[in-house]
Formats: C-alpha cells, structure tokens, sequence
C-alpha cells in the first residue's frame, strides 16, 4: 500500500477525473470515451501545488493585467536564474540571459529559428518525443537522427560523429531521455560537450524532465560541465512536467553567452509584443520555481512507488521487456512479439478500453519502433486498473 503518497496530495481522491474529462486534452481523459483509461500524453493527473494555485488567486485578485516587460517579470527570470545556480550547478547563470518563453516547446522553436538556416542540419535523438524534429523542420532546418539504443538507453557516440557534415550547427539533447527514460551520465554529456565545441555546434538541452528523477540517479546539466560548454548551450526548461502547469504555457531558456541571447531575443519576436507569456503564467511559474519544490519532492516519491508498481506488473507479462526508467514517468516496453505497435495500440483501445502511445516514427522516431509508451503519472487506483487492462490485452493479443 503506498499509505505516503494517499496522504500528501497525490492519494486516489486526488484525481480530479470530472474535471479532467473538461479539460485535460491531447490524447488524455477529454479527448477519450468515457470508459477508456489514458496513459497517454506525459502530463499529471493531479492538480498543482496550492502555493502555486494560491500565488494565481492572489495574482488575479487586483484585476491589473497591464503588459509585462518583453522578455519576461524579472521576478520569473530570477527565480529561474536561481533555480539553475542553486540546483543545476550552474553558479555563473544570469537572469539577464534567461528568457521567459511561452512553454518548453516554443522555447525549442526559438533556440532553432536563432541558430539554424534554411538546410542547416541538427542532430536529434532516435528514439525521442516528436518535439524535437518537429522543430527543426518547423524552421526549414534538417533533423539527422542519431540512435540510442531503445532498451539500454546507450548513446552511440561513432554514429553521432559520423553524423556530422560542414551543414550541422545543433546538437539537440533531451535529458533525461522521453521516451526511453536515461539519465544521461556526466561522462556521457562531456562526452558531447566535446564533440559541440569540437565541431563548433551550439547545444539545446531540453532539460524539461531534469527534476523527475529516481534515486540513485542525478541529474547533471550539460551546462554546468565547462565555460566553453555553458557559452553554447541554450537550456530549455518548462513547469509542465514537475508542476503540472502545461495548460498555462511556460517556460524558459537561457543562454550561458550574452550575443547568443540577444541575438535569441531578437528572433523571438518577444519585443514587438507579436509574442510573449502571459504575466499570470509567470506569477504560477515563479511560485513554483521558489516555494512548490516540498510538493515536487512529494510528488517524485509517489512516482517511484507507481513506477515499481507499473514494473512489477508488466514484467509479469510474458514475451514483454520493459527496462526501469531512471527519470521521466513513462515507461517504454518492447513489444515486438505482438506485431505492428500501432495496430497494438489500436487494438488495446478499442478491445481493452486502455489508451497508449505507440512507438510510431511519428512520436519518437524510427527507432522507437517495436515499443509502447505509457505515462504513470496518476493515482495508484487509475494506474492499477490501467495497468490491469494492459496486461490483459497484451496476454490476450499475443
Ligand atoms: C522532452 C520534452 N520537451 C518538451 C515538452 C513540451 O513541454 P511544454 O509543455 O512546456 O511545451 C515535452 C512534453 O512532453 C517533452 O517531453
């Protein structure tokens, strides 16, 4: 019985799932039948920390909506300027390079638009979330997938040199890994830390899922390895993930390198007001990033004991191998045995009434083939049921 997590916020009776219904879309509880459990799109069942709900009552009470400064309230670029030199090991971060951006997402699409030209190439994970080449297309620039290995999570660091050409210009980097679930080692990122300044790539790391973590495993900023690095790197990070804030659409992305942030702000279009955060997403973000870390913590644990629960359950599921992820609440099983993922998920959905992503090239890439993903970031009761029917349908699809 997981008695911590029924007591701290994040216990059955926690799930709003009326609401939810109303308003939880992309491919979740609003976009579903009713009967139909979605494990589907990363994003929290629960509701986020009252520190951040109360700092949004508060905010609004005044009713004074005027603009905010272009770049974003210097109250969020600090907290998040803090937030990097206090946990990410980034001592030299600065607030003045942190730029307040409407959701990791379009943060990704600015770092891209900056660097890249019409037919500069980008390196990209395979697999990883569909974000990633989605942007560099986006922005007339040309994904090169370099592959990990699906069920170890290892990089191939042969493949990823022989990758580069005169037009590469970015290497993009999502740690920890979604769908796969690594955190990449420190080793690992010097490792491509090297290689950018070796190749005089800039670097964008995605950095979203940085604070769901299981212990053992650390997170380590690629930014906080060397100067040379930190000057290069363009670190993306949203309030998604940790505070379940994505309806409200924001993030941010500094910059270890004061041109490099100018010349990002210019692209952005953030200073002719064609684009912006809203002020009261940032009074939520900076609510969270300076008081909502306890319900965070609160809300990781919960997450180690669903992911050992999802575990235990699928591993008993023969012909199924599913590796431990180390951060990110998904999980990404090989399901090769059962034939196309695709049709799998379609027929888990429509016999099992049990949503799931597919491990179809257009979410993660060609090398998530042959693999499901499924979130776990809900109540012990939604997830055993889930979970249940999961199982079944595998064991009576196969
Ligand atoms: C690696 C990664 N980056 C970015 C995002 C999008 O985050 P946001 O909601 O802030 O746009 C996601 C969401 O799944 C993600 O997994």
């Amino acid at each position: 019985m997981n008695t911590n997590s029924q007591s701290d916020g994040f216990g059955d009776g926690d799930v709003p799932i009326e609401l939810l219904r109303k308003r939880a879309f992309n491919l979740r509880w609003a976009e579903q039948a009713a009967d139909v459990i979605p494990l589907t799109a990363a994003d929290p069942d629960f509701p986020c920390a009252k520190v951040i709900r109360d700092a949004i009552c508060d905010y609004a009470k005044s009713g004074v909506f005027s603009y905010g400064p272009s770049e974003g309230l210097m109250e969020f670029r600090a907290a998040a300027a803090v937030m990097l030199q206090t946990r990410k090991g980034m001592p030299n971060a600065q607030k003045e390079q942190v730029l307040a951006v409407n959701s990791a997402a379009k943060g990704m699409h600015i770092v891209a638009k900056t660097v890249l030209r019409t037919g500069d190439e980008a390196l990209v994970f395979d697999p990883v979330d569909f974000l990633f080449a989605h942007t560099v297309t986006g922005v007339g620039g040309v994904p090169v997938r370099v592959p990990i290995d699906p069920d170890s999570g290892e990089l191939d660091f042969i493949a990823i040199e022989r990758a580069i050409t005169p037009r590469t210009r970015l290497l993009m980097i999502c740690n920890p890994v979604n769908p796969v679930g690594r955190v990449l080692k420190r080793a690992e990122l010097q490792r491509l830390g090297e290689i950018a300044c070796a190749h005089d790539l800039a670097i964008l790391s995605d950095e979203i899922w940085s604070d769901i973590v299981f212990a053992p495993h650390q997170h380590v900023a690629i930014a906080s390895l060397s100067a040379a690095i930190a000057r290069r790197t363009y670190t993306v990070h949203g309030l998604s993930k940790t505070f379940g804030l994505a309806g409200l659409r924001v993030g941010f992305v500094h910059v270890g390198d004061a041109q490099r942030y100018e010349a990002m702000v210019a692209i952005s279009n953030v200073r002719s007001t064609v684009e912006g955060v809203a002020t009261l997403s940032q009074i939520a973000a900076t609510a969270a990033l300076q008081f909502a870390w306890p319900w965070a913590e609160a809300f990781v644990r919960h997450l180690t004991a669903q992911r050992d629960l999802a575990l235990r359950q699928l591993r008993e599921v023969e012909g199924l191998f599913v590796r431990e992820p180390e951060g990110c609440y998904v999980l990404f099983p090989e399901v090769r045995l059962w034939g196309d993922e695709t049709e799998l998920a379609r027929n888990l959905l429509t016999k099992h009434r049990i949503a799931i992503v597919p491990g179809a090239p257009r979410w993660f890439g060609e090398g998530a083939k042959g693999h499901i993903r499924l979130t776990f970031a809900t109540s012990q009761a939604v997830l055993r049921e889930g979970l249940q029917r999961l199982c079944s349908g595998l064991r009576d699809l196969r």
